[in-house]
């Protein structure tokens, strides 16, 4: 059987997107590879958001490339792709074939095109896994000033519910318990009059979905119509990711986000009080055009204000063909690097001490899987977003146990199951 070799970089839409292709190439016979060595098929998936992300990319695509052998194709597929095209086969030599993100739309199509289905046997699509995920929506119309995704994945469109339903049947027909439910903006998610909290709704009606998770929303959008729906039933994981970028009014706006830090603060006060157990977590981006050292400051204050469980955070790069891209007075690389550094230093902490505030807590764990290398030591994650390990014979993936927090290690809680 042929094999195929996956290497995918990027957000969680190309983690779906890298699954999407396995599925139609295991339609055609092929099977996974654990290694890219002697595999026929090595597919390369790849980010554009951050330069650091393209660079990681081409140095990936280039060692596949000067280490092709025998009949072994090399694809490039996703967002470096969208920007990029054919330049890439130009740029480097090897690769054979580059399908952009916004062809994710007629996947199949491309699919047929490169590889005919001839007479194979298809190969059994059984990836092992308790969660996934399943994209609603595609694109994004919001033109924040430094963001590329926009550009590469193109406009905005919502899934119809049909075929999210068909999706998720799907996955819970091979075991899957919780899905993470994806878009750029999933809070302006609008098809057919179904607007997003109506989806979550009709969503936790699916017999066997356990647990449902979305991301990302944007503070713009998020209503308390959604918070209230979260809050309606326990179906629903108590993790919202909301990035506020940045603290200060100024940059925001010329960020384009649509919405000030009092907003964003008082946006925090409403999901604390609906869901008071709630994990909030947020992307943070230091460093935009102009940026004063008074500005960031805003941001630290509301990073210590707010209090997010992780948050994922930036220097900014600039990418052409972006707004931001043609703006003077860029903040130079090594004040962006100490504004980041300061920002780690400050949420770490944070981490730190809301992960050991859950010492004593009582949890609910989806059990994800055996931790390697050790015996009865199970992984898991619980309503939030927190990583759990508990020690305990007869378990197995996919249930969802009680348990209490013992101790808190690093990013992982320690804990013992009760029920
Ligand atoms: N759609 C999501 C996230 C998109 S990209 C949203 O709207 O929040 C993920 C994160 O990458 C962004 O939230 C932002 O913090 C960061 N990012 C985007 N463009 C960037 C750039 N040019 N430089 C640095 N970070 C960037
Ligand atoms: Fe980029 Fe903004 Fe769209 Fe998110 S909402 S993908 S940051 S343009
Ligand atoms: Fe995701 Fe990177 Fe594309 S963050 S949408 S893979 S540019």
């Amino acid at each position: 059987m042929p094999t195929v070799y996956f290497q995918t970089f990027g957000c969680q839409m190309n983690v779906a997107d890298s699954d999407t292709i396995h599925q139609l190439l295991s339609e055609r016979g092929f099977v996974l590879s654990e290694s890219p060595d002697g595999s026929d098929l090595v597919i390369v998936n790849t980010c554009s958001v951050r330069e650091a992300a393209e660079k990681r990319a081409k140095g990936r695509i280039t060692e596949f490339a000067n280490k092709k052998s025998g009949g072994q194709k090399l694809w490039v597929t996703g967002c470096m792709a969208q920007r990029l095209g054919d330049k890439l086969k130009e740029q480097i030599r090897g690769v054979d074939l580059v399908i952009g993100a916004k062809q994710m739309e007629r996947i199949s199509e491309v699919i047929d095109e490169a590889l005919p289905r001839n007479e194979t046997t298809p190969a059994v699509f059984n990836k092992s896994a308790v969660t996934d995920f399943v994209p609603v929506m595609r694109g994004c119309d919001n033109y924040c000033a430094y963001c590329i995704v926009p550009y590469v994945r193109g406009r905005e469109q919502s899934v119809p519910y049909e075929l999210i339903e068909t999706a998720v049947n799907e996955k819970i027909a091979r075991g899957i318990k919780e899905i993470t439910f994806l878009g750029q903006n999933v809070n302006s998610y609008n098809c057919e009059g179904m607007d997003f909290p109506d989806l979550l709704l009709k969503l936790a009606n699916i017999n066997g979905l356990e647990r449902i998770r979305f991301t990302t929303s944007h503070p713009k959008d998020c209503t308390e119509k959604l918070i209230g729906v979260i809050a309606s039933s326990n179906k629903f994981a108590t993790h919202i990711h909301l990035p506020f970028q940045a603290g200060a009014d100024r940059v925001l706006a010329l960020m384009n986000r649509k919405y000030t830090s009092g907003h964003y603060r008082k946006l925090i006060e409403m999901i604390r009080k609906k869901i008071p157990a709630a994990d909030i977590t947020s992307d943070i981006l230091v460093g935009f055009p102009t940026e004063s050292g008074a500005e960031f400051k805003e941001t630290l204050s509301l990073v210590k204000d707010v209090r997010f469980t992780t948050a994922f955070m930036f220097a900014y790069s600039p990418r052409e063909g972006t707004g931001a891209a043609s703006m003077k007075e860029e903040i130079s690389k090594e004040e962006k690097q100490a504004r980041l550094a300061e920002l780690i230093t400050v949420q770490t902490e944070i981490t730190r001490s809301i992960y050991e505030d859950s010492v004593g807590k009582e949890l609910e764990v989806l059990i994800s899987g055996k931790q390697e290398k050790r015996d009865e030591a199970w992984m898991g994650q619980d309503r939030g977003c927190k990583r759990v390990l508990i020690s305990c014979a007869q378990v197995e993936a996919g249930m969802i146990l009680k348990a209490r927090v013992k101790k808190s290690s690093g990013m992982t809680l320690i804990a013992e199951r009760i029920l």
